[in-house]
C-alpha cells in the first residue's frame, strides 16, 4: 500500500516507517520539521535499504496538501504530526491547538476531497486524565489536565462525528502509553530539543554526562517505593502496532481505538535501576518535589489490542534501558 506518513520525521513517526517500508509498503512523509531533523529518514533508508519519498510540508498549509494529494494516488494515512509538550502546551495553547487541531482538521478535509477514507491516528494515554481507575482500558472515562491533552481529546472527537457522518471512513486512534528506546541499530531514537523532560531521555543524558544528576519528581505517591508507575513501552513494538493498525484497515473496521502498552508499569526508581543494571553504570539521583500534574500510577489492560490488532507489546525494561542508552551513546548530540 501507498501510506503517507504525517510527522514521519519525528521520533515514533521514523520507526514506523523502518516498519512500513520492511513491510513492503511504499511511504511518502510529509513534516514541517518543526522538531525533527531530515537526518533520521536518511537514517530509516540506511535501515531499510528503501527509498522514501519526503516533502517538508506544514499541514497548516492546505494548499500544498491538497497538490500533494493531487500529485500522489494515497491508500492510507497516520497521522503523528502534532506539537507534544504539556508544558509549552499550558504557556500556549493557541499554537497548541491551531497547530494540533486546525492542522488536522485540514488534513482530514483534505483525505475528504480526495476520497482516502483510512486513517491511523496517535492519541495519547493522556486522554484518561487523572483517574485511578488502573488497569486502563478503552471505556475509561476521559478527561484532559492540560492543552496537549485537549487537542488529543478534541480531534477524536472531531473523528467520530466524521465518521458518524461518512460510514465510508476508517480510524483507528492509537493511545500510546510512555514510549521509550529507540531502534536497535543505534541509528535513530528520540532526539529531544533542549532539556528532556521525559524520564529515559533524561538519564540517558545524566549517563552521558551531558546533565548533573536526575531528580526524581517526588517519593511519597502511593506506589511500592513511593515513585511514579508508568506503562513504557518500546517505540519499536509501538511502530509494529501501527502496521497491525493499517492491516486491521482492510477489515472496514469503522472508528476504533485502542491502547497501546505493555500492560506492566514501572516506577521511576524501577527504571533507574535496570537502566543502571543493563548498562553498568551509576546514575547519580536526587529525590526532589512532585512535579504538578503527575498521577500516581498508569498503565493499561493491552487485552483489547491484543485480541482485535493481534498486537503485543515483546519488549521489556532490559530492551528500553539499552537500546536507549546504545542511541544516546551513539549519537551524543542526536542528529546535529
Ligand atoms: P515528534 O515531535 O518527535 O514527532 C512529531 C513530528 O510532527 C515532528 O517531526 C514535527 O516536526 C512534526 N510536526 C508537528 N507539527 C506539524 C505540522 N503542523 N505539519 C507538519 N509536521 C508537523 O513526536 P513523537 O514523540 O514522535 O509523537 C508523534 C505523535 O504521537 C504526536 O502526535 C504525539 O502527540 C503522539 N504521542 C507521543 C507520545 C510521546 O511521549 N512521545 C505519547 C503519546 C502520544
Ligand atoms: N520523571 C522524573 N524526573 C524527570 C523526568 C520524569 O522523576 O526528570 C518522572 C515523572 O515525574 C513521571 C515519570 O518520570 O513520574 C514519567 O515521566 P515522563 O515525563 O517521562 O512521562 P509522563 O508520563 O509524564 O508523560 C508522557 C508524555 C506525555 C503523554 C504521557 C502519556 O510526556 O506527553 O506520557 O502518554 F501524554
Amino acid at each position: 500500500m501507498r501510506i503517507l506518513v504525517t510527522g514521519g520525521a519525528g521520533y515514533i513517526g521514523s520507526h514506523a516507517c523502518v516498519e512500513l517500508l520492511e513491510s513492503g509498503h511504499e511511504v511518502i512523509v510529509i513534516d514541517n520539521l518543526s522538531n525533527s531533523k531530515e537526518m533520521s529518514l536518511s537514517r530509516v533508508k540506511e535501515i531499510t535499504g528503501h527509498d522514501i519519498k519526503f516533502y517538508t510540508l506544514d499541514l497548516l498549509d492546505k494548499v500544498k496538501l491538497n497538490q500533494l494529494f493531487s500529485d500522489h494516488s494515497i491508500d492510507s494515512v497516520i497521522h503523528f504530526a502534532g506539537l507534544k509538550s504539556v508544558a509549552e502546551s499550558i504557556v500556549n495553547p493557541l499554537a497548541y491547538y491551531r497547530n494540533n487541531v486546525s492542522g488536522s482538521v485540514n488534513l482530514f478535509d483534505v483525505m475528504t476531497k480526495h476520497n482516502v477514507k483510512n486513517l491511523v491516528f496517535s492519541s495519547s494515554a493522556t486522554v484518561y486524565g487523572l483517574t485511578d481507575s488502573l488497569p486502563l482500558k478503552e471505556n475509561c472515562p476521559l478527561s484532559a489536565e492540560n492543552p496537549y491533552g485537549r487537542t488529543k481529546i478534541m480531534i477524536e472527537e472531531i473523528l467520530r462525528d466524521l465518521h458518524d457522518s461518512d460510514n465510508a471512513w476508517n480510524i483507528i486512534s492509537l493511545r500510546y502509553f510512555n514510549p521509550v528506546g529507540a531502534h536497535a541499530s543505534g541509528r535513530i531514537g528520540e532526539d529531544p530539543s533542549g532539556i528532556p523532560n521525559n524520564l529515559l531521555p533524561y538519564i540517558s543524558q545524566v549517563a552521558i554526562g551531558k546533565l548533573k544528576q536526575l531528580t526524581v519528581y517526588g517519593n511519597d505517591y502511593a506506589t511500592h517505593d513511593g515513585t511514579c508507575i508508568r506503562d513504557y513501552v518500546h517505540v519499536v513494538d509501538l511502530a509494529k502496532g501501527h502496521i497491525s493498525a493499517i492491516e486491521k484497515l482492510d477489515s472496514h473496521p469503522g472508528l476504533v481505538i485502542y491502547n497501546l502498552g505493555t500492560g506492566n508499569g514501572y516506577s521511576v526508581m524501577d527504571m533507574l535501576g535496570s537502566f543502571e543494571r543493563a548498562n553498568n553504570i551509576a546514575i547519580p539521583y536526587t529525590i526532589g518535589p512532585r512535579r504538578p500534574g503527575d498521577i500516581d500510577a498508569s498503565y493499561t489492560d493491552p487485552g483489547l489490542a491484543m485480541s482485535e490488532l493481534g498486537w503485543q507489546a515483546n519488549l521489556g525494561i532490559e530492551d528500553f534501558c539499552r537500546d536507549a542508552w546504545r542511541w544516546q551513546q551513539d549519537n551524543p548530540n542526536g542528529y546535529e
